[in-house]
């Protein structure tokens, strides 16, 4: 298998993202959390890929591998999406993104500090990183190195937010869409109109709080289960909340101006045949019921667009209200790159740190077989009938002296400190003595893997 040999592993990132597809292909791809493990048990079943990891949130799907090939992997990796969500290949091409090594983990560096959010810095995207990390346990292909990335995107996260004011007053996709309700309606019936949020989960709940802090005192939720919203109600004193069981949606839709929608629902919970006879409603509003739909997969049919009467947004639309103000943005980003960059070294350092075990096993290996051919050759010329002290006097000598000598190649080896300098060395010490010892087997490890692989694909 030439081609193969020398080539070092890579980290991949194969994504699509609001910033470059849309809610109709992403929602396509969007893997339930419950699905995690499987997913990842079936990516790493792909002949080139070894770990991998998933990021499936309302903004992306981003699909982290450790591949043995960048390119077969990306192929791979690329054709099972396309399995999964039923877009062509064709289709994915034109709207994924792809980053290696560095860039793949700078990448997710920014998407955990929240840079790469609709909603710069919101805390949600952290959230979610960490539910991958979570979900991952135990899960045998998300593999120390993808764990070690994604752990320390967990730290950069937190750094950022921390270090960095980038956080401030930015709250989550929820906060835009009461924003761009308001913005959609007349002014005069932003106290008046009447409210309806279908969800309440994390989202749901956040759009509940976003309307009050907006000024609405009240609102109507509908979910299928009724066991926090007194809390919410105790949270929220003087807003009056009405809680409605599933069953009531479309009845509780007809007496509502503004719908939001936050589920979890994997199929739409409005289709055009439910809307289409909903009242209309007053012209004080607008004239137009707003459907605004935050939801990923859509709780919305793109169905409902049709419907006289009927305005329907989803989480791209919201790109409308955060546009504003770029140059804050690029301000607090800027601030947040620093931070970036300092903990990119020092995952990179880790990350070639690990290269250099095996390395040190190799070495260790390599000196113990000459001692223990060495050892033999001179027990047998003292004969059978040496005393058990003696024997164990000439072994720990053979055993003394190299230790001793393989202790400074060693220490030269191990860098689990995060100086670049040092790493470097290390790296350069690992090559010479790989030369020197003739340590590196013919077949490169890379390839070895990718044999082992095949072979079991085979079986
Ligand atoms: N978290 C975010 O940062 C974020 C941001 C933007 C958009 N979103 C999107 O918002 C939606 C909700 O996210 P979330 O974070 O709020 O999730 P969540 O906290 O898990 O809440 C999901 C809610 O949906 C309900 N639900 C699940 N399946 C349903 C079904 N078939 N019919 C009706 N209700 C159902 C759940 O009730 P049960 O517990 O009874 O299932 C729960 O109340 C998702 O589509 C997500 O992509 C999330
Ligand atoms: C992944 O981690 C292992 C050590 O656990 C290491 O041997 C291997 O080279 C790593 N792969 C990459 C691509 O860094
Ligand atoms: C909505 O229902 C879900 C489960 O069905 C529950 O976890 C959540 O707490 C409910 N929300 C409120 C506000 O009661
Ligand atoms: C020497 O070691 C061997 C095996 O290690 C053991 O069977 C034997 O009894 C020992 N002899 C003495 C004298 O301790
Ligand atoms: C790693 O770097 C940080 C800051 O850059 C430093 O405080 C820490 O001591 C370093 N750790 C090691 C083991 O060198």
């Amino acid at each position: 298998m030439p081609g193969y040999t020398k080539e070092r592993s890579s980290i991949v990132v194969i994504g699509l993202s609001v910033h470059t597809a849309p809610v109709e292909m992403r929602e396509k791809l969007a893997i339930p959390e419950a699905e995690m493990p499987r997913a990842i048990g079936v990516l790493c079943g792909l002949n080139h890929i070894e770990e991998a990891a998933v990021l499936s949130t309302c903004n992306r799907m981003e699909i982290y591998v450790v591949a043995l090939s960048q390119h077969r992997g990306v192929k791979e990796v690329t054709e099972w999406m396309s399995k999964t969500s039923g877009i062509p290949v064709s289709e994915i091409c034109e709207h994924r993104f792809l980053l290696y090594n560095k860039d793949a983990t700078q990448h997710l560096f920014e998407v955990s500090a929240g840079l790469d959010s609709l909603v710069l810095g919101e805390g949600q995207i952290l959230a979610q990183v960490r539910q991958v990390v979570k979900a991952g346990e135990g899960v045998l292909g998300f593999g120390r190195n993808i764990s070690g990335l994604f752990k320390h995107a967990i730290t950069v996260g937190k750094r950022v937010r921390t270090e960095t004011n980038i956080a401030a007053g930015a709250v989550s996709v929820s906060s835009a869409a009461v924003e761009l309700a308001f913005m959609k309606l007349p002014e005069s019936s932003h106290t008046t109109a009447r409210m309806l949020v279908v969800g309440a989960g994390k989202m749901g709940k956040l759009v509940i709080k976003h309307l009050v802090a907006k000024g609405c005192t009240k609102m109507v939720v509908v979910n299928r289960s009724e066991e926090k919203v007194a809390a919410i109600r105790e949270e929220m004193k003087g807003v009056e909340i009405i809680y409605r069981p599933f069953t009531d949606m479309l009845a509780c839709s007809a007496e509502a101006d503004v719908i939001f929608t936050s589920t979890a629902s994997e199929t739409p919970l409005f289709l055009k045949e439910h809307v289409k006879d909903l009242p209309p409603v007053s012209s004080e509003v607008g004239g137009l019921r707003l459907f605004i739909d935050i939801s990923v997969p859509r709780n919305v049919g793109s169905c409902v667009t049709d419907v006289e009467g009927a305005q329907v947004y989803n989480v791209d639309d919201l790109k409308e209200v955060v546009a504003a103000n770029k140059e804050d943005r690029l301000r607090k980003a800027m601030e947040a790159q620093a931070i970036i960059t300092e903990e990119l070294k020092q995952f990179e350092a880790w990350r070639d740190s690990l290269e250099t075990v095996p390395t040190i096993k190799k070495l260790r290996a390599y000196a113990d077989r000459i001692r223990l051919a060495e050892l033999e050759k001179c027990l047998s010329k003292m004969g059978e009938d040496i005393p058990n002290k003696t024997r164990k006097a000439v072994d720990d000598l053979s055993r003394g002296i190299v230790n001793k000598l393989l202790h400074g190649p060693m220490q030269h080896l191990r860098c689990d400190g995060n100086d670049s300098r040092t790493l470097n060395e290390a790296l350069e010490n690992m090559n010479a003595l790989n030369r020197m010892f003739g340590l590196e087997s013919d077949l490169s490890l890379v390839e070895q893997k990718i044999r082992a692989k095949v072979e079991q694909s085979q079986k």
